[in-house]
């Protein structure tokens, strides 16, 4: 944990173990961090590979790109807080799904499943939860797919399943969902009636981008036929 033996022989010379627990539980924290930025980069890893295959099977990307983000310290510290669990490192393991994301921007809707099953049935993916909210939209018009998965890292000592949440959607629905969480920061700002004003254009506006990915579909089918 310390970088060099220098530094540990005065953290043990001239810290008491109060300042010494507390570094030990910073070192900690990073390495935990680090290892889910390694889960992070095996499905990245594995989502790439398959898309680069699919392209060169049927000359075509069912994945438009994929962005990454580990939860920050702040954001970590406050979920825990609020379900009044303890803010330590087995807490973070133990309780919370999202500290690894990856978001996958698909081109079309079938797109998204045919991602989710391929990932899923990779034999050293562990399928822990999914949640369909294409299948079943939010009331407020939110539309993706939630998967939960473990994915195993090698470290240096020993292999660890890391856990990691996979959001897929369309490009529409990832357009949709962007400028909903900007407008959702105003909320609290806002009047009732204007709120629910807004949520309700919102809503429309889902459902219309609903409609059009649907369109998309039968354009690229008509086109191309049921394959990929
Ligand atoms: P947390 O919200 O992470 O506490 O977990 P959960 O399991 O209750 O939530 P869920 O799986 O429904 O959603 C998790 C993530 O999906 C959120 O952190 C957002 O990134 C995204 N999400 C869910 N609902 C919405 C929504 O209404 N609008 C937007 N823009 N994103 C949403
Ligand atoms: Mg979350």
């Amino acid at each position: 944990m310390y970088s060099s033996t220098e530094e540990k022989n005065y953290l043990e010379r001239f810290l008491d173990g109060d300042d010494r627990v507390m570094l030990e539980k910073e070192a900690r924290f990073k390495q935990i961090m680090m290892m889910y930025s390694s889960g992070i980069r095996e499905v990245t890893t594995k989502l790439e590979v398959l898309n680069d295959d699919l392209k060169s099977r049927y000359q075509r990307n069912p994945i438009h790109s994929i962005k990454s983000r580990i939860k920050t310290p702040v954001s970590i510290a406050k979920k825990l807080k609020k379900r009044g669990l303890p803010v330590c490192v087995d807490s973070i393991r133990g309780n919370l799904n999202d500290v690894a994301g990856v978001r996958v921007i698909c081109s079309f809707i079938d797109d998204i499943y045919t991602i989710a099953e391929m990932l899923t049935s990779q034999t050293d993916i562990t399928l822990i939860k999914m949640k369909d909210y294409i299948e079943n939209p939010k009331p407020n018009g939110y539309r993706s797919l939630h998967l939960i998965i473990e994915v195993p890292v090698f470290f240096a000592d020993k292999m660890r399943p890391m856990r990691v949440e996979v959001q897929i959607r369309t490009i529409a629905m990832d357009y949709w969902a962007s400028l909903d969480h900007q407008l959702r920061y105003k909320k609290d700002d806002l009047d009732e009636q204007t709120l629910t004003d807004m949520e309700q254009k919102l809503k429309h506006c889902a459902d219309v981008i609903s409609e059009t990915d649907m369109e998309m579909l039968d354009i690229r089918k008509n086109i191309y036929g049921f394959r990929i």
